[in-house]
């Protein structure tokens, strides 16, 4: 029970990683809040989890700031504080630089970087108040290293660790911690829309030879989010099986 007596939010929690560390969460004894601008997910989510008494759902687009708020309004109405949050939310729309639209930039910039920005202002406001936070976002191997095809992606998970360090310089005086998790290539609905041939060549490249799992990128979010990373602060963790080095 590494989380007992905390409350977690988690963006994007209704699928994917996302909501593979909320159940983890949950086993851990967090009070676990998933948000999602997709309401279908989120209530196919609530009931994979049976409905546990201490796991809800809030609609909300990371994108909107007047919902994002309000999200996090009602989360300190009925459970007093956030503990931990996780910026999970996250697109791709991928393409070649010079065939990319400009509403390709945007979109992806405004869920991956600006809905960070969103989120964590608000919660991270009521943290300060209360003295004490876990603040962990989802970069990835592409911001640390670029990838062809995938400009705009890159740019916000790069833009991701600029947050993360500027944060743990902010906000570490003040009792909260900010870190980072630089997934490599996860089997999700994400890279499902990536080629077989491409994510075979991934996994070829990769010392230990496999993809990821949501639950290795859960267990890392798990380990940073607990007392165990204590004084782990500004860092941004590699979990790709080696594929950089
Ligand atoms: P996913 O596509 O399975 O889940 C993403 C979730 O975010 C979905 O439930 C979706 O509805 C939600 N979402 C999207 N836009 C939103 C918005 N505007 N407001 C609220 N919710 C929104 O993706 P996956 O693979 O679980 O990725 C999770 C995070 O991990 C993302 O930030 C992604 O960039 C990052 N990541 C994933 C990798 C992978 O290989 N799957 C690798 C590296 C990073």
């Amino acid at each position: 029970m590494k989380l007992k007596g905390k409350v977690a939010l988690i963006t994007g929690g209704a699928n994917g990683i996302g909501k593979v560390t909320a159940n983890m969460f949950l086993q851990e004894g967090a009070t676990v809040v998933i948000s999602d601008y997709n309401a279908e997910a989120g209530e196919k989510a609530l009931s994979e989890f049976n409905h546990h008494e201490n796991v809800t759902f809030i609609r909300s687009d990371v994108t909107n700031t007047e919902q994002v708020n309000a999200m996090v309004q009602s989360i300190l109405e009925s459970h007093g504080k956030i503990d931990i949050l996780i910026n999970n939310a996250g697109i791709t729309i991928d393409g070649f630089l010079t065939k990319m639209e400009e509403e390709a930039w945007d979109k992806v910039v405004a869920v991956n970087l600006s809905g960070v920005f969103k989120c964590t202002k608000v919660v991270a406001a009521a943290m300060v108040e209360n003295g004490y936070g876990v603040i962990l976002n989802a970069s990835s191997v592409v911001g640390i290293h670029g990838n062809i095809g995938q400009t705009n992606y890159a740019a916000t998970k790069a833009g991701v660790i600029g947050l993360t360090k500027s944060w743990a310089k902010e906000f570490g005086p003040k009792g909260i911690r900010v870190n980072a998790v630089a997934p490599g290539f996860v089997v999700t609905d994400m890279t499902a829309k990536v080629p077989q041939k491409v994510l075979d060549k991934m996994e070829a490249q990769t010392p230990l030879r496999k993809l990821g799992r949501p639950e290795d990128i859960a267990a890392a979010y798990l380990f940073l989010a607990s007392d165990d990373a204590s004084f782990i602060n500004g860092t941004i963790l590699s979990v790709d099986g080696g594929l950089v080095i």
